[in-house]
């Protein structure tokens, strides 16, 4: 089977992964360097991929500096946290190396149980505690164990950081605050998606991680550069690629990594060897198909209002006056106040999108193929 170049989950190595050089050079940089890092951007712009294309760069260009990746998305609580980190540190550091030894001998301690990820197969750490002063010095043990284990420097990426605002306990991020600035080895790169989230907790004075970190707000791809490197993934593959469907790609999907990494996946996957802006449509319109039974799920759940908005904002592409009569009136929302409602519950559902800049508020419906869907289906 000829390997499809289009990544559409994970990181499959620098050779598909399309530019991000320069939020690389800062990264690493800063990595090397000694201080910490955020990366922030909307869902699907390509956080997780650059994350795992920095720890590869430094892996590769710095062998004395140590990289450890672990995604938080799935906890939700202080003991989760410790079962996934105490995981992590496990798949870095087998139980045959010295490392991996030591860190079993202090695990050892807190009376483990383990499962096997169905998947990878990789060991997952369950602890169970029985205070809360016992969960938070053994979060504290976690790093100075990190910290103290080899003398080389690590560089600690934790994905989806923002998980930590939504546990139960109230001072997870003061306790990590605490913990990790007296680390002397480990440098972190904490990346996320809720901005809100993500931007208070770095740049709220009242909150613990306040001007602990630089922030880097990942943006799309560059449209000519991004071009470029699809036309050249047919390329190499014997494939060719006209103009007018590469337009019509970046077009539709708004260069949105995800969607656009999609469409060509796709595309890719039909075996064609010529690739026409009419193969493109074809494609595009069987993703629609193919996700048209969840979206009628999701009309069924939704208020008739938020629904309208979301047409709205599909039909718009864009909108920056949501409480504007012509808007309101043209979709058929009701009011200012129902339209402001909408988009904040929207916007904490994760279906609208709601980029800030100088002219104010933009909005935009948050999952391209829904919102080409909504355009193309309602009224
Ligand atoms: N620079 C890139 N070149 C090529 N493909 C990329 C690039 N960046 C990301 N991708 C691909 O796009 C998809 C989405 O990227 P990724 O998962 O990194 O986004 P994310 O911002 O972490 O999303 P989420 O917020 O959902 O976690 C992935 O399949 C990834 O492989
Ligand atoms: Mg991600």
């Amino acid at each position: 089977m000829i390997e499809n170049p289009f990544v559409v989950k994970g990181y499959a190595g620098k050779e598909f992964f399309c530019d991000r050089e320069e939020e690389t050079r800062k990264l690493v940089t800063r990595a090397i360097g000694g201080s910490d890092s955020s990366v922030i951007s909307p869902r699907r712009f390509g956080k997780s991929g650059l994350v795992a294309h920095v720890l590869e760069t430094i892996d590769n260009n710095y062998p004395d500096v140590d990289t450890l990746y672990t995604d938080i998305y799935a906890t939700g609580s202080l003991n989760d946290l410790i079962d996934n980190l105490s995981s992590a540190i496990l798949a870095k550091y087998p139980e045959k190396t010295p490392i991996g030894k030591r860190f079993w001998g202090f695990i050892k301690t807190i009376r483990p149980y383990l499962t096997f990820d169905q998947l990878t197969g990789a060991p997952q750490v369950h602890l169970d505690f029985v205070s809360s002063a016992q969960k938070e010095s053994t979060l504290k043990s976690l790093f100075d164990f990190l910290d103290g284990c080899s003398r080389s420097p690590l560089v600690f990426a934790i994905d989806e950081f923002q998980q930590i605002t939504e546990y139960p306990e109230e001072n997870v991020e003061a306790l990590l605050r605490t913990y990790t600035q007296n680390l002397h080895n480990i440098h972190f790169i904490f990346s996320g998606s809720k901005r809100r989230l993500m931007t208070a907790m770095f740049n709220d004075a009242k909150r613990p991680f306040y001007g602990s970190v630089e922030s880097l707000f990942l943006g799309k791809l560059d449209r000519v550069v991004y071009g470029d490197f699809i036309n050249s993934m047919f390329g190499k593959r014997d494939r060719l690629i006209d103009m007018d469907a590469l337009d019509f790609i970046l077009d539709w999907t708004n260069i949105h990594t995800y969607y656009t990494q999609r469409v060509c996946h796709n595309i890719f996957d039909t075996g064609i060897k010529h690739v026409t802006i009419d193969l493109a449509r074809e494609v595009c319109n069987d993703i629609l198909d193919q996700e048209s039974f969840n979206y009628l799920q999701l009309r069924e759940i939704l208020p008739v209002q938020q629904w309208r908005f979301l047409i709205g904002l599909a039909k718009e592409e864009t909108v920056t006056q949501i409480t504007s009569n012509s808007f309101i009136s043209k979709y058929k929302i009701g009011s200012a106040a129902t339209s402001r409602l909408a988009a904040e519950s929207l916007e904490d559902k994760e279906l609208v999108l709601k980029t800030l800049s100088i002219d104010g508020s933009t909005y935009e419906v948050y999952d391209v193929f829904f919102s080409r869907w909504l355009e193309r289906h309602c009224s």
